[in-house]
């Protein structure tokens, strides 16, 4: 990774961000832009997909992401923030890209099949929310970016915007847009509190950056251990054991938690004792980005405003790359 190397990611402001951005993306993030260029999204119009009952909720989320971006150290001097909705190049991109790819190959990508069930849209699924990834294929390559830290949810999309780029690459025979490729973190995938594969929002099995310190303990005192260690005594599983996989990503004490590991699988180590020791390990981990985060939020404007100044940059850039592809489709005039 160089300079040269363009970084763009983003998240839909349908809520705070959780633990699992954190370890999926934005840590990645904090890394990178010292690197590389490094753009950051916020996706509004991505969350307006399925937020069409309630957009004031994604309206208001804009700041909360935002306050999120800023207290874990992803810096304004150093990355540009943006709104996609102020980019309107996005949605001529998407237009355009909408042509480069079928509906059965849309119908086909498993990240948009697995939504699709969750929310239980069946065959009353809006061609907006269907096409999604076509737009997020527009809101990477607008700035021409060719680096994506996300979590691994999101490759198939990454997939699905690399077959458009390729296509119109090589339809037109140019080099007008660069492939795209994840950047994988440590922890690609977080488990929710409930042990199902995914930490998520709309699951409701998220801790959140912004959870003060007693919400976390109460998280984590319903997380799911190991259903068969009944009294202290029994012999525990770790495999599976919620508790223990975030013990593994949060506590830089490996040793620590090592000893706990033997002692539980031997019994006698309580499931409420490990949990307190996580709910500390957790919230010695979020304290300082909590810290962060009020100090931000004191000036509400001041955040909002970096992200309406860097989408005014997004737009200049955003303007050229559309000419490019323009020229490619022989349709600028
Ligand atoms: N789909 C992503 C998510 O749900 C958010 C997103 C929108 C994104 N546009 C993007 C991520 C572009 C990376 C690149 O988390």
């Amino acid at each position: 990774m160089t300079k040269k190397d363009i970084v763009l990611t983003g998240d839909r402001p349908t809520g705070p961000l959780h633990l699992g951005h954190f370890v999926g993306s934005l840590q990645k993030r904090v890394e990178l832009q010292d690197i590389c260029k490094q753009y950051v999204m916020i996706a509004d119009y991505q969350a307006f997909t399925d937020n069409v009952d309630n957009p004031q909720k994604v309206r208001d989320n804009v700041l909360q992401v935002m306050l999120d971006y800023l207290a874990v150290g992803i810096d304004p001097n150093k990355t540009t923030f943006f709104i996609q909705s102020l980019i309107p190049q996005i949605a001529e991109l998407y237009f355009i890209y909408l042509n480069f790819v079928t509906v059965n190959r849309l119908r086909r990508n498993p990240t948009v099949k697995t939504e699709i069930q969750q929310k239980e849209f069946g065959e009353n699924v809006t061609a907006g929310f269907l096409t999604y990834p076509v737009h997020q294929a527009a809101d990477i390559t607008v700035v021409k970016g060719n680096l994506v830290p996300v979590g691994a949810d999101q490759y198939p999309v990454l997939e699905q915007a690399n077959e458009i780029v390729r296509k119109i690459n090589s339809l037109y025979k140019v080099q007008v847009l660069p492939e795209i490729k994840a950047v994988e973190s440590k922890v690609p995938r977080l488990s929710g509190l409930d042990g199902k594969a995914k930490m998520s929002k709309s699951l409701g099995n998220a801790i959140f950056l912004s959870d003060d310190a007693d919400t976390v303990l109460k998280k984590v005192m319903t997380m799911y251990t190991d259903p068969d260690h009944v009294r202290v005594e029994d012999p525990g599983k770790i495999e599976g054991n919620v508790v223990f996989t975030y013990l593994d990503v949060f506590d830089p004490d490996k040793q620590k938690v090592q000893e706990l590991k033997d002692h539980y699988q031997k019994g006698g180590l309580g499931d409420v004792k490990v949990k307190r020791y996580l709910a500390e390990v957790l919230n010695t981990f979020l304290d300082p980005i909590r810290t962060k985060r009020l100090e931000f939020a004191k000036d509400p404007q001041a955040a909002l405003d970096i992200a309406f100044k860097g989408s005014l940059q997004v737009r200049e850039i955003g303007a050229q790359t559309l000419k490019e592809v323009k020229t490619a489709i022989s349709l600028e005039y």
